[in-house]
Formats: structure tokens, sequence, C-alpha cells
């Protein structure tokens, strides 16, 4: 097992990883509960993999737990999920001290987080994540959110879990296309700022998607390593320093919008096209080499991510997609700060380049 931390002085919190890990819950939240009990929620996927040996490994530590099986997808992101989820924590008599157990993906880490932030004012949860988009993201750094009629994510909280507890070897039942969602966000790390990782990613990535459990543990835990470094720089997105997490986001946020946040297109899948747009847009300004660009577009289409308008499925105008822009809870006194980048590895936050000028530049990568 690996152990890293997030370090956030008081509310620091480590990050375990090993393959087996889920059947060792019990005893990676033994020490952390005021009484023997604690809730599980998970979700309708999920729940038949990995729920019973979940609740096994609570039974040999002593401690009594119920379980809330949910919907899967995004749908259960909404205020209907919160209602639900939050009645029934109260119903079990939840206290202030108990650790709600988050066992699933982003959907679910996140809508625990959620209600975990506002039930009794608050109170502590664990995320044990599933999907590998949230072992390496989601389920480190204390973003907590539903989705509303306005868009994703625009009702929720900064919460951070006590800890996260990361099984790999979930990811064995993960479907494909999850799992290349998921890489897509590996990917970024490299982008960002570390060029070396971006080179592992394009020597590594075909053999972590085919199942490659050395190739699946060194990614996770470097990935999750730069996001923990992040996030204790800049817990609340303050300092243009966790806004790097947003790379190809902005882009991938239009393709979302566009494709309907359908399973038409994932959110990995959309951040894999919009971080090629992100260097693409780059190269075109002139800050970053057109070479890097063709790189990074390389490698998404080699390990079948979209990595273009028409590979994502969209072939609406650059004006249309500037418009779902526009609507970015980033949206800063009426500019969109965007990421962009001098070069792989070099990506930075700039507000100097107006929608209009990036709707040009998307009515040219139609072609
Ligand atoms: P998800 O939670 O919907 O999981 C994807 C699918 O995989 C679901 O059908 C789920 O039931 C299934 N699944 C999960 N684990 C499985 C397993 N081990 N075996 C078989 N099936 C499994 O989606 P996701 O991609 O994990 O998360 C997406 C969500 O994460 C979005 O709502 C997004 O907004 C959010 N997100 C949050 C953050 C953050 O920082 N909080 C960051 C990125 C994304
Ligand atoms: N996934 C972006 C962040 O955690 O800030």
């Amino acid at each position: 097992m690996q152990e890293l931390t997030v370090e956030l002085g008081s509310r620091s919190y480590p990050i375990r990883i090993g393959d087996g890990l889920i059947g060792d819950i019990g005893a990676q939240v033994a020490p952390l509960l005021k009484r023997p009990r604690t809730m599980i929620v998970t979700d309708e996927h999920v729940a038949p993999h990995y729920l019973a040996a979940v609740g096994a490994s609570l039974g040999a530590e002593g401690i009594s737990f119920s379980s809330f099986v949910l919907a899967a997808g995004e749908g259960t992101k909404s205020w209907d999920g919160l209602a639900r989820l939050t009645d029934w924590l109260i119903g079990e008599g939840i206290e202030r001290s108990d650790h709600v157990i988050a066992l699933g993906g982003g959907v679910i880490g996140d809508l625990v987080g959620f209600a975990c932030s506002i039930v009794k004012r608050g109170c502590a949860f664990v995320q044990v994540p599933t999907t590998l988009l949230a072992q390496v993201d989601s389920s480190v750094g204390g973003k907590t959110a539903i989705n509303v009629a306005a868009g994703k994510n625009l009702i929720g909280a900064f919460h951070q879990p006590a800890l996260v507890v990361i099984d790999p070897a979930t990811l064995d039942t993960l479907p494909r296309r999850e799992l290349g969602a998921g890489y897509a966000e590996i990917v970024k790390y490299g982008l960002i700022d570390d060029a070396g990782f971006f080179g592992w990613c394009e020597a590594n990535g075909a053999a972590l998607l085919a199942g490659d459990r050395a190739a699946r543990h060194h990614a996770i835990a470097h990935s999750v390593t730069a996001k923990a470094r992040i996030v204790a720089a800049d817990e609340r997105e303050t300092q243009d320093v966790r806004a790097l997490l947003n790379l190809g986001h902005s882009f991938g946020h239009a393709l979302e919008a566009e494709t309907g946040y359908s399973d038409r297109l994932l959110h990995g899948e959309a951040v894999a096209a919009g971080m090629v747009l992100a260097h693409q847009f780059s190269a075109a300004n002139g800050l970053c080499p057109a070479t890097d660009a063709d790189r990074v577009r390389a490698h998404l289409a080699a390990v079948g991510l979209p990595h273009s308008l028409a590979s994502a499925g969209v072939n609406c105008g650059g004006g249309e997609l500037a418009a779902h822009m526009a609507h970015d809870k980033k949206v800063r006194g009426g500019k969109l700060p965007l990421i962009l980048t001098r070069g792989i590895g070099q990506s930075f936050v700039t507000d100097a380049y107006g929608l209009d000028t990036v709707a040009a530049f998307l009515d040219g990568a139609r072609g």
C-alpha cells in the first residue's frame, strides 16, 4: 500500500492506494470512528461488485452499517438525489462525528460530499473511488456539487474528505469507455506542468488501458500526488494554481453542453478533445509550438479518445460553442479565464482572449 497526504493543516488527510484495499475498508475507517457505526452510499452498478466486500470488512472490525444504493448516472447528482440522500442519512440517525462512505465514481463522491457538507451543518465522509476519473481526480480536493437546470456543478461546497482509499483493482470491472475518460484526466497532469509524465503517458498509456497493473498504479499515484500538491497550494482556487486543473475544461464544457451532457460524450472524453483544442488555440495564437499541439492530438487519438470537434461528434459553429463557454461558472467580470499553454507541461491561466477570438478559432477547427 502507498500512502500520501493532502496537506491542509488541521484538515489534512491521507490517500491510500493499493490493490485489494476494498476488502480492508473496515480497518481503514475504524480509527476514524467515535462509535462503531457507518453508512455506505453507492450506486446500482457498483453495489453488485463491491458492497458485500466493503460490508464484510466493516463487519470484521465490529462496525455496523446501513447502505443506500442510488441510480447510476449524472441524474443522481440532482436536488432530488440530494434530498433523498439527506433524508436517508437523517433517518439513519447520523451524528456529526460519523463518517459516511462514498463508494463509487465521481457522481457518488460529489453527491455524498455535498450532502455531508450540509447534514447537521457538516459531517465527515470517506471517499472510496471506483472509477479511474474519481481515483485520479474527483475523490481528492473536496469539490462537491450537484447539477441544476442552469448547469453542471452549480450548487456545491468545498468539503474535504477525512480519508481517500483507492483500490485500483476495482477498475477491472469498469467499462473500457469509462476507463478512457478517466485516462484523459491522467494525461492532463502531464500537460499542466510535467512534460516528463506526458512522455510516460505516450509510452505507457496503451498498456495502462489494456489493464497493466503496474502502469495503472504508477499513473494513479503520480496523478494524486500532483493533485494533492495543487490542492494544498490553492484549496479554494483563488490563486490561479488549482485553476490549472481546468486545462481543457472550458473547451470541453462547451462540447458537453452541445452534446446535451449525455452519453454521446463523457466528461473525460470532452476534456480530451478540450485539451487538444486548448493546445491548438495556443499554437494558433503564437503561444505554443504547433508540434506540441500535434503531439497531444496524436497521443489522445492513439488511445482512442476524442481529439477534434469531429471526433467528439460536434459539428456546430464556433459562435454556438463560445456561447456555451460564456455560461461557464468561472466567468469573472464578463471574461472567461482560459487555461492555455506555452508548450507541453507549461500551462497558464489568462483572460487575454475574448470569446469572439475563441469563436473564430473554433470555426476554423471544424474543417
Ligand atoms: P460516474 O460516477 O457516473 O461513474 C461512471 C459509470 O461507471 C457509472 O455508470 C457507474 O455506476 C459506473 N461504475 C463506477 N465504478 C465502477 C466499477 N468499478 N465497475 C463498474 N462500473 C462502475 O462517473 P465518473 O466519471 O466517475 O464521475 C463523473 C462525475 O465526476 C461528474 O459528475 C463530474 O462533474 C464529477 N467530477 C468531479 C470532480 C471534483 O473535483 N469533485 C472532478 C472531476 C469530475
Ligand atoms: N477537478 C478540478 C479540481 O478539483 O479543481
